[in-house]
C-alpha cells in the first residue's frame, strides 16, 4: 500500500479520482475508501460530488473523503483545479484519470476544442502534468490512466486530430484512448527515475452512464450491448483499485492493464515516434513548454509560468 510515515505513525494516502460521480470511477472511489485512502472525488457540479462524498463516508467509515468540482472539458477548469489541489494536497500518492466520455455528434467545448479529444486526452495531459509536483513529493505514487481496448480500433489523424473536416463518435473515441496510452507510455519514459509511475487500464465492458449522453440508433445499440454484455462497475473497480495500491504493482509503469494483469496494447499504442509526437503537440495545445527528449518534464509545478 502506498503512504507514508509521519512524526503520527503511518499516513493514510491521498488519491485523487476523476468522474468519480458514477460508473467506474465511483466504485474505485468506494474500494480505496474501503482501504482508509483519503479519497478526493472530481466531479460537475450535476453530479453533485459533495453528497457523492457524504454518502461515501457514512457508508465506509471513512471520514476522509473529500471532493473538488471541475468540468474537466475545460482547460481553464483543469488549470483552476490543479490549482486548488495543490494548495489542499502538497503531497498526493495516486492520481486516477478516469473522466471520459464518448460523443456521436461532433461537439466543441466553449474552448473550442472538440469534445472527446477535450475531455479524453487533453485534461488527463494537462491535470496530470499540473500534479506532477505533488505527486513527485510524495513518491513512491502512481498515475493510472483509465483507457480502453478501443484504442485498438483507433486512428491518428494527424492532420485532423478533432475531426473538423470528419467525424464519427466511435473514431474519435477509439483514436482518444490510443493516445491516451501512447501518452501514458511517453509520461513512463519521462518520469523514469522520479518515483512516480504512470499505467493504463481497460476496466472492462461496464454497465456504467457511459454513452447515456447520446440519442439515436448508436447509442441504442450501446445500451442494449451494455444490459447484456457488461459487467458491473464494482467488479471493473476491483481491477483499477490495485493498480493505484497494491504493492504488487509497485515501481511498474508505461504498463498497459486488462483484467488486472499486464497486456500488450495494439501494435500502433506501441509507436514511440507517435507516443512523443503526441505529447509535443498536447503541449503545444495546452500551451506547456514543449520537454527535451529524454529529460523529465521541465516546468512541472511551476503553473504560475502556464498560460
Ligand atoms: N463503460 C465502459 O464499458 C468502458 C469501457 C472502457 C473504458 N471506459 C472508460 O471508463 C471511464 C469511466 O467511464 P464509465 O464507464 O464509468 O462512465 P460514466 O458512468 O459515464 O462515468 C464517467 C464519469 O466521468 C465524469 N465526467 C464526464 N464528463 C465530465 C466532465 N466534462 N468533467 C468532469 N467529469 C466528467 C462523469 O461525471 P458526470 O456525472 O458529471 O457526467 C462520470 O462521473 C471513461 O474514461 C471511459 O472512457 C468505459
Amino acid at each position: 500500500m502506498l503512504g507514508s510515515e509521519g512524526a503520527g505513525g503511518p499516513r493514510r494516502p491521498t488519491i485523487v479520482i476523476t468522474g468519480a460521480t458514477s460508473g467506474v470511477g465511483l466504485a474505485t472511489a468506494r474500494v480505496l475508501a474501503r482501504q482508509s485512502v483519503e479519497v478526493v472525488i472530481v466531479g460537475r457540479p450535476a453530479g453533485d460530488p459533495e453528497g457523492v462524498s457524504r454518502s461515501l463516508r457514512e457508508e465506509t467509515h471513512n471520514p476522509s473523503v473529500s471532493w473538488a468540482v471541475a468540468d474537466l472539458s475545460r482547460m481553464e477548469e483543469v488549470r483552476r483545479l490543479a490549482t486548488e489541489l495543490l494548495g489542499r494536497f502538497p503531497r498526493l500518492h495516486g492520481l486516477l484519470n478516469n473522466a471520459g466520455g464518448i460523443f456521436f455528434k461532433r461537439q466543441e467545448t466553449p474552448e473550442g476544442i472538440e469534445r472527446t479529444w477535450a475531455l479524453n486526452v487533453l485534461s488527463p495531459f494537462l491535470l496530470t502534468n499540473l500534479l506532477f509536483p505533488a505527486l513527485r513529493a510524495a513518491a513512491p505514487s502512481r498515475v493510472v490512466n483509465v483507457a480502453s481496448e478501443a484504442h485498438r480500433m483507433g486512428r491518428l489523424r494527424w492532420n485532423d486530430l478533432e475531426g473538423r473536416a470528419r467525424y464519427s463518435g466511435w473514431s474519435a473515441y477509439n483514436q482518444s484512448k490510443l493516445a491516451l496510452i501512447l501518452l501514458t507510455q511517453e509520461l513512463a519514459r519521462r518520469w523514469d527515475g522520479t518515483g512516480v509511475t504512470v499505467n493504463a487500464v481497460h476496466p472492462g465492458f461496464v454497465r456504467s452512464r457511459f454513452g447515456h449522453n447520446n440519442n439515436g440508433l448508436s447509442a441504442g445499440l450501446l445500451r442494449f450491448a451494455e444490459r447484456v454484455f457488461a459487467i458491473p462497475p464494482e467488479r471493473a473497480a476491483l481491477a483499477v483499485a490495485p493498480l493505484l495500491t497494491a504493492s504488487e504493482w509497485e515501481g511498474v509503469s508505461g504498463c498497459y492493464f486488462v483484467h488486472g494483469q499486464v497486456a500488450s496494447p495494439s501494435r500502433r499504442a506501441g509507436d514511440r515516434a507517435a507516443a512523443g509526437r503526441i505529447f509535443e503537440a498536447l503541449c503545444r495545445q495546452v500551451g506547456l513548454p514543449a520537454a527535451t527528449p529524454g529529460q523529465p518534464f521541465p516546468l512541472l509545478g511551476e503553473t504560475s509560468r502556464i498560460p
